[in-house]
């Protein structure tokens, strides 16, 4: 882009021929501000309101530090605070060995406008350290300086004297050690928010309504927490300035000592020097049989109980056709997996005209649609030879019948596999998700007899037409996501709530008939087990994507754990799971799989050990986690091995972190790894969610989502991996609330989250640029390049529109002056997708125009915007 006289050329990115999008990119501004410059100059009182206090810490001796304001409040130095060469002046308190000022009272009044600024030199970073805070009588009436939660400065406020969770303006830059920094926290009521500044830059702002005085005192270096003095400040403050009024960006940057016009917003992104690859592993799914994500969910059966196995005492989802009579029958088992079997006694008018069996009613109904084939399975037998057996779906009343096939005649034993029939539905059938599935009889032969059935089963068509496979719609909205990976079983699911009810994988192989099933106690609901471990490997590899295999490591959800010579048999199994899905032929396992039909071993090359072992108060991960590392390295070194909590026993390879947050938190966080010990093991973050909403997150969960996400894109040399939880709901089992996929049994829809993810990660390219947000609060960005493709991300989350200048810098050439914007955003933070209103909120892609070294977006208020510009 050329530039006259060194001033870059004001360009305007505009929308071409999308009236949809109107006023998302509109005037340009002149980008290319100067670089922060520091200064050790301080504000002239010239520049400044009338100040309630200020502490310049010149004193250098003594306990006593004087108020330069006319309010003579001063300070005294408490316990090992001293003095230091200062950042503004000849010194600065030192509290490098602990110890605070403290003046009497509260400097001013918090429940009214107030800015307080200063600045800070931390010894050590790390954990909450507090520079300046009034003391409430429980808590602090605002803190500025260090948290621990975004690993940030910030400026705090809770909603009133008491301990809760804090609004939070946190800075979008890491925090330095051994460097004077300048900090100002501005509480203003009347816009409704509070503002954190560093260096004079605005970079942090959060709304807050709920100002209330702090009575007690002014604290410099230490606050207050649940009644107690906390979060020591360790290092130098110096020149503390307390104003009863708003500071303006103008006057914070006076008193910050720099120029103005380096304060200004500005998204500079570095084109010619990437930080690092974009992992090219970095998103995946997460699966567990949750909200009946499994049963019910993906996994396409539609005979809900099909192995009567659900209860011990009743035949729950069956119910009478005809005059029947129904139990369980452990005296006519079908095998030893499915020991009972569903008796069924036919009543003596069964004949022609009386109809007499069972129905199923499914997973709160069974769906039905036109022009498609079912697929039945059932084992069955009765006390003499009768038939034939009709198997139907029909309405719930029996009064329309669907689609229907028969067995011509069943014996007086269970056969060696299962009748199959394939029932077809008509053009004319509608489609309807309230029907049954029924298997009766009208042979008179029957009446007084006694059928017995066992493994009924109805499939409708599935993904890639494997038998015993996946729903069609709900794998199309997975694929469309093209997840690198899918994390299985669980999450709670893998561990149980004991060790009985652990997913105890080689009970799911082989014949689904064959296979127990168990009680998926975590949850609430019974699994058969027929979505099993071959299962899970074929649904990744329709999926083009590899395994993250969590193995069970014995510990169960109530505190069973496992240890010693107890856990020899479980790392066993584990062992034979990994060989089961990437053996040879040859090998024990491996010729299982094959025998259970896939010959070819699977990839695999991250294997989890547990689920969530924090949980463990007993402490016994450490060992569990080195057994299990030990065997399975030693057998395949080249398996890169996941913890669920840090261990010091071994190092692993990755540990999986979980982060289910409030939005705002989400929002907070997007710089959570920016500051992390490069060095230090790489993250997966197996689960995370910005929850509100239900049962999928609402637009401003969305956006929590999409900030967090490109704070994981941005650091994906650190987080190598990620996976939203959960991932499925069915919409009448929402036992979990927030959720990225939700269904009935005969439609689903996404969330607007599920489309945030969808725009960052398939809009995504494989480096990270640097890019620098300059006062630009409320925004999270993420800009990746592939070849001569530029992606740009910006989520706003505020609900104000923001001129966005960017800066393109080492730019080889140039920049196309078309390039693409894809938009998601709603009408409010609780705008919504539901079953019947699936698309409130979808993207929506544009071409627009302007783009250049320096042009200026407008992001829409509540928004996530993906540019894709082309480099020339
Ligand atoms: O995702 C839901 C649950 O959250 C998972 O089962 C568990 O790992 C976590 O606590």
């Amino acid at each position: 882009m050329p530039s006259e006289a060194g001033v870059p050329r004001r360009t305007v990115l505009t929308v071409l021929g999308a009236a949809s999008l109107a006023g998302t990119f509109a005037a340009a501004v002149p980008a290319g501000a100067a670089e922060l410059t520091g200064t050790s100059a301080s504000a002239t009182a010239a520049d400044l309101p009338a100040a309630a206090a200020h502490w310049t810490f010149d004193e250098g001796a003594g306990t006593l530090a004087a108020d330069s304001s006319a309010n003579s409040r001063s300070a005294t130095l408490q316990g090992a605070a001293g003095w230091d060469t200062g950042k503004v002046g000849t010194h600065s308190l030192s509290l490098t060995a602990g110890g605070n000022a403290t003046a009497s009272g509260p400097a001013l009044d918090t429940s009214k406008a107030f800015s307080v600024g200063a600045w800070v030199n931390l010894a050590q970073l790390g954990g909450y350290q507090t520079a300046v805070s009034v003391d409430g009588k429980v808590v602090s009436s605002f803190y500025l300086g260090l948290r621990d939660d975004t690993g940030t400065f910030a400026f705090a406020r809770l909603g009133s004297d008491a301990t809760q969770s804090a609004a939070v303006a946190a800075a979008a830059s890491a925090p330095a050690a051994n460097t004077w920094t300048h900090l100002a926290g501005v509480s203003d009521p009347a816009a409704g928010v509070i503002r954190l500044y560093v260096n004079g830059v605005l970079e942090g702002e959060t709304a807050y309504t709920a100002g209330w005085a702090g009575t007690g005192d002014t604290a410099i270096g230490r606050a207050l927490y649940g009644g107690g003095h906390v979060d020591q400040w360790h290092g130098l403050i110096d020149d503390v300035w307390m104003f009863p009024s708003v500071l303006t960006s103008e006057q914070v940057a006076a008193l910050a000592g720099v120029p103005v016009e380096t304060t200004t917003p500005l998204l500079s992104v570095d084109v010619a020097h990437p930080a690092h690859a974009v992992s090219p592993v970095l998103p995946g799914l997460m699966f567990e049989d949750i909200n009946h994500s499994g049963e019910g969910g993906i996994y396409a059966e539609l005979v809900q109980n099909r192995s009567m196995m659900a209860s011990d005492t009743t035949p729950v989802h069956w119910s009478a056709v005809g005059g029947t009579t129904l139990s369980l029958d452990t005296a006519n088992p079908l095998n030893a997996a499915l020991n009972r079997s569903l008796k069924v006694v036919l009543p003596s008018g069964t004949g022609a005209g009386n109809r007499a069996g069972v129905a199923n009613d499914g997973f709160w109904g069974i769906p039905v649609r036109p022009r498609t084939t079912y697929t039945a399975r059932l084992f069955a037998k009765a006390s003499r030879r009768i038939g034939p057996l009709r198997v139907a779906i029909e309405s719930a009343d029996g009064a329309t019948v669907y689609a229907s096939a028969h067995v011509p005649h069943i014996g007086t034993a269970f056969p060696g596999r299962p009748f199959e029939l394939t029932l077809r539905t008509g053009s004319r059938t509608p489609a309807v998700g309230d029907a049954r599935l029924t298997v009766t009889t009208a042979d008179p032969a029957a009446a007084r007899e006694t059928l017995w059935l066992q493994h009924v089963s109805l499939f409708p068509p599935t993904y890639n037409n494997r038998p015993n496979g996946l729903r069609v719609d709900l794998m199309d909205k997975l694929v469309a996501l093209r997840p690198k990976f899918l994390r299985f079983p669980g999450g709670n699911f893998l561990e149980g709530n004991t060790i009985a009810t652990r997913f105890n994988w080689k009970n799911t192989i082989g014949p689904v008939w064959e296979r127990p099933g168990h009680m998926d106690d975590a949850w609430g609901y019974w699994s058969t087990d027929g979505l099993g471990l071959l299962e899970y490997l074929e649904w990744v590899e329709d999926m083009h994507a590899q395994p993250v295999l969590a193995v069970y490591a014995g510990y169960a959800l109530k505190g069973d754990h496992v240890t010693g010579d107890a856990l020899k048999p479980f790392v066993q199994d584990a062992l034979d799971e990994i060989e089961y899905i990437t053996g040879p032929v040859t090998s024990t396992w491996g010729a299982r799989r094959a025998a259970d039909g896939h010959p070819k071993p699977f990839p695999l090359e991250y294997v989890e050990i547990g689920n969530e072992d924090w949980f463990d108060s007993s402490g016994s991960y450490n060992e569990r986690f080195a057994a299990f590392y030990d065997a399975i390295k030693a057998k395949y070194p080249h398996l890169k091995l996941i913890a669920t909590t840090s261990v010091t026993s071994r190092t692993p390879d990755l540990i999986d972190e979980h982060y289910y947050l409030a939005p705002s938190a989400a929002q907070a966080s997007t710089h959570k790894y920016d500051n992390r010990d490069r060095n230090s093991t790489k993250v997966f973050v197996g689960e995370w969610a910005a929850q509100e909403g239900r049962p999928t997150p609402d637009l401003n969960a969305a956006l929590g989502d999409a900030a967090w996400l490109a704070g994981l894109i941005r650091n994906s040399d650190q987080v190598l991996m990620e996976c939203y939880a959960p991932l499925f709901s069915h919409v009448k089992n929402n036992v979990w609330a927030t959720n990225l996929i939700a269904y009935d049994n005969l439609t689903s829809y996404v969330s607007p989250s599920y489309w945030a993810q969808h725009m960052l990660t398939s809009r995504l390219g494989t480096t990270v640029l640097p890019a620098t947000a300059r006062a630009l609060p409320g925004l999270a960005t993420v800009a990746t390049r592939a070849g001569n493709r530029l992606y740009l991300a910006v989520v706003n989350c505020g609900t104000e529109k923001v001129n966005v200048p960017v800066e393109l810098k080492g730019l080889a050439k140039g920049v196309k002056r078309q390039a693409t914007a894809t938009i998601l955003t709603g009408p409010s933070r609780t705008t919504t997708n539901t079953l019947t209103e699936p698309d409130t909120l979808v993207p929506r892609t544009s071409t627009v125009t302007g783009a250049a070294a320096s042009f200026t977006s407008t992001v829409p208020p509540l928004s996530v915007t993906v540019l894709e510009l082309v480099l020339t």
